[in-house]
């Protein structure tokens, strides 16, 4: 089975392909040039750090069998939604009508300045009433309208649901605040949720539903901890958090709060950012020992990770302990465009990204094009 190019929007695969906008997430046209490369119909493809679940999408619309896996709710809600969006519309839309039916006055009412900058009264009691009344986690009904929310929570003006903001990372509410002030963006666009979103999930199911929907197994948790054992992978194909550089739960503070899962204003606690270069180490032990034992020895591994020495140096740490009988190559993966970093006013030149390819000394692998020893 072909690997489909995901260019553009006209077909079900391009469509489901880019839900979910999430800081960190790596290039769709990436994750499809590494399926088909090292990978052949039937295979066991295994992300445990899958975001919003780019790797294991590609995998499953090529006839691979997919396994992801993250902490986060928010890219879980994506990932496991991309994979297996609910099967009928129709049922999709009427969930969200009965949200707005269950919306209450109180709802409506922000409950601090960023909110009431952030979100008109509609939106905001669709938001709240959804909190409280989806349960995503085991109702794929509930979790692909979680994901229409999130997915639109907050865009540019007319985009989303919000005032005007980025729509992949959640900025601070202070920085929020002062940025629309100082614009004069006093009031948020009064938006009928039901509508505004209904019209934009029919346009995601007008093409169908992505081959092998619903063929996906999409874990939520600690992948040290949570990944599936049914299964062994014959490629790894990741990109594990980078040290210092981003906090995904305080990046995504906004769309966990609609999901219930954070609390109305940011945390931004260091140990998600993996400041601690020990602790990272030893997370990525965790982590990585347990991706292990779910590939086969002879397993193919590509991991996408930080060219800073900080980051790339424990991951190569890590896997030259784990994989003592795979050779490592490497190639520098220059990024092609603006950084999302950039986009967000960090315009300090960047050393980029590198692509390390662990291949079993064991299997007649050519070297491939571009890697270095
Ligand atoms: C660099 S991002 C990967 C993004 C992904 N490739 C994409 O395209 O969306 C790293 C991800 O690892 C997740 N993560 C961090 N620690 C984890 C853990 N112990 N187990 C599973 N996921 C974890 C984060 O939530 C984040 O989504």
């Amino acid at each position: 089975m072909d690997v489909p190019e995901l260019d553009g929007f006209g077909t079900a695969e391009d469509r489901w392909a880019r839900l979910g906008p999430y800081y960190a997430m790596f290039p769709i046209k990436f994750a499809r040039r590494a399926v088909q490369t090292f990978s052949q119909p039937g295979d066991t493809i295994l992300d445990p750090f899958c975001g919003r679940g780019t790797a294991p999408y590609v995998a499953m619309i090529s006839g691979r069998h997919a396994i992801g896996c993250d902490v986060n709710p928010v890219a879980w809600v994506y990932a496991a939604t991309k994979t297996g969006p609910h099967s009928d519309s129709s049922t999709v839309i009427r969930r969200m009508g009965e949200i707005e039916s269950a919306v209450r006055p109180a709802d409506r009412k922000p409950t601090n300045e960023f909110q009431a900058y952030a979100f008109a009264p509609r939106p905001l009691g669709f938001i709240n009433a959804a909190r409280r009344e989806l349960h995503w986690r085991n109702d794929s009904r509930d979790r692909t309208v979680a994901a229409f929310l999130l997915h639109y929570l907050h865009a540019k003006t007319g985009q989303g649901l919000s005032n005007q903001m980025r729509a992949s990372r959640a900025l601070s509410p202070d920085y929020a605040i002062r940025w629309w002030r100082t614009r004069g963006l006093d009031t948020p666009p009064d938006i009928a949720p039901v509508e505004f979103l209904s019209r934009r999930a029919i346009w995601r199911y007008a093409k169908g539903l992505p081959r092998g929907a619903g063929c996906a197994d999409i874990l939520l948790g600690d992948s040290a901890l949570a990944l599936p054992k049914t299964r062994k992978a014959n490629l790894i194909l990741t990109s594990p958090p980078y040290s210092g550089v981003t906090n995904y739960r305080a990046d995504s503070w906004l769309r966990l709060w609609a999901l219930g899962e954070g609390s109305e204003l940011p945390d931004w606690s260091g140990e998600q950012k993996f400041c601690d270069v020990q602790k990272y180490t030893a997370m990525l032990h965790r982590t990585l020992r347990s991706t292990r034992a779910r590939s086969t020895p002879d397993s193919v591994w590509y991991i996408r990770t930080d060219a800073r020495s900080r980051t790339k140096d424990a991951v190569r740490h890590v896997m030259a302990d784990l994989l003592p009988n795979h050779q490592c190559y490497s190639k520098a993966a220059p990024y092609p465009g603006k950084t999302q970093t950039a986009l967000y006013g960090d315009h300090t030149s960047k050393p980029g990204e590198v692509d390390l390819l662990y291949l079993p000394c064991a299997q007649p692998w050519r070297k491939p094009a571009g890697f270095t020893k």
